[in-house]
């Protein structure tokens, strides 16, 4: 049996730029503190009304359309998200809706920044195990409607985009290509280090006015920016040695290194630590900022438009975020 192959990637990025400057009129920032910091000039945010799940099917129908596969072909939908359209249901549920595909499992991965990488081991796991055929994997993200755009909140507000991307994914012929490995991590006790506390169950039942309205609200998300980054760029950096070293080769022998769009600069310094050249990394955050689960598809589609992703390449993909969580893979082009 070959390994898991990507077959088709698809992305869905809403039409509304919102640049640097746009955000310095909502709240004290500036274009060149955001792009000195993090390398973001402007992401994409959605106009009223479109969802998680309608991002996430935009995405879906083009990685279909590329792949040459119909939606009724697809046997399982995985949705890696940190912004569902509700609670509950599952916005995979919604998405397979949209799509038009009734009956087959459909399930959220909540595991942000890494949320992709999660979902890609649970659809390389059945696939490998002969469960199904055809996994549709999206990763879809509405952050727009969910951060403080005041200036409270810029450090997070400036960072964060909307978009989705999308892969499907089947068993291929040979052992050689496709993924070759995957690498999972997470370490609870940073919980608080990175997250948003007001809006699920714990807090439900003792969310008081101030929690809602007061001077540092719970129901936006929080972050301890240095010692994420710093987190960031250390785990990153373990998780491609534990990838190559896995398959018994060094980080030289990579095409192409996809890593997370957190910050440009985290990237930078995981590319600097390995003595890896900047231009085999793919950066893209610089015109989408981050897009949390949608980021690896939306880099993989960026690599592939630009010919930069070829057949026969050895890519690494790596990501890290709240959780903390982190995680790797491996894969032959
Ligand atoms: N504009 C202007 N000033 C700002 C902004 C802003 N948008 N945000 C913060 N500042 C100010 C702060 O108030 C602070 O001011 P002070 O010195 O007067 O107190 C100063 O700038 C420095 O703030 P820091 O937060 O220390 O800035 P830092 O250099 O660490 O950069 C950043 C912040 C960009 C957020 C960085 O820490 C980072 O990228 N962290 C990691 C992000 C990440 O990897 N997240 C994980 C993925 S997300 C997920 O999983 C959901």
């Amino acid at each position: 049996m070959g390994n898991t192959r990507i077959r088709g990637v698809g992305r869905s990025i809403p039409p509304k730029i919102v640049t640097n400057d746009d955000l310095a009129d909502r709240m004290e920032t500036s274009d060149e503190w955001i792009q000195q910091r993090s390398g973001i000039q402007q992401r994409h945010h959605i106009d009223r009304d479109t969802g998680t799940a309608d991002l996430g099917a935009e995405a879906a129908h083009q990685a279909l359309d590329r792949a040459g596969v119909k939606p009724e072909e697809i046997d399982c939908v995985l949705l890696a998200t940190l912004s569902p359209d509700f609670e509950m249901p599952a916005s995979a549920c919604v998405l397979q809706e949209r799509l038009g595909i009734a009956g087959v499992p459909a399930f959220d991965v909540r595991n942000q920044c890494t949320g992709f990488l999660y979902g890609l081991t649970v659809a390389d796991a059945y696939l490998q195990a002969g469960r199904y055929d055809k996994v549709l994997l999206v990763g879809a993200e509405v952050h727009s409607t969910g951060v403080d755009f005041t200036t409270r909140g810029r450090q997070l507000a400036v960072l964060f985009g909307d978009a989705a991307g999308a892969m499907v994914l089947d068993r291929g012929e040979d052992s050689d290509r496709g993924v070759l490995s995957t690498h999972l991590h997470s370490e609870g006790a940073f919980a608080e280090k990175l997250w948003l506390e007001g809006v699920c169950g714990r807090a439900a039942v003792r969310l008081t006015e101030e929690m809602i309205v007061g001077d540092d609200p719970a129901i936006y998300p929080k972050m301890q920016g240095r010692y994420v980054f710093k987190h960031a760029v250390i785990r990153s950096i373990e998780a491609i040695h534990e990838a190559v070293e896995a398959n018994d080769y060094t980080v030289s022998d990579l095409d192409l290194l996809v890593p997370h769009q957190a910050n440009l600069r985290i990237n930078q310094a995981v590319a600097t630590h390995l003595e890896f050249p900047e231009e085999k990394v793919v950066n893209n955050i610089q015109g989408l900022g981050n897009t949390t689960a949608a980021t690896i598809p939306l880099a993989l589609y960026d690599a592939l438009e630009d010919g930069r992703l070829e057949n026969g390449d050895l890519v690494c993909i790596v990501a890290f975020g709240a959780g903390f969580t982190w995680a790797s893979v491996l894969l032959r082009w």
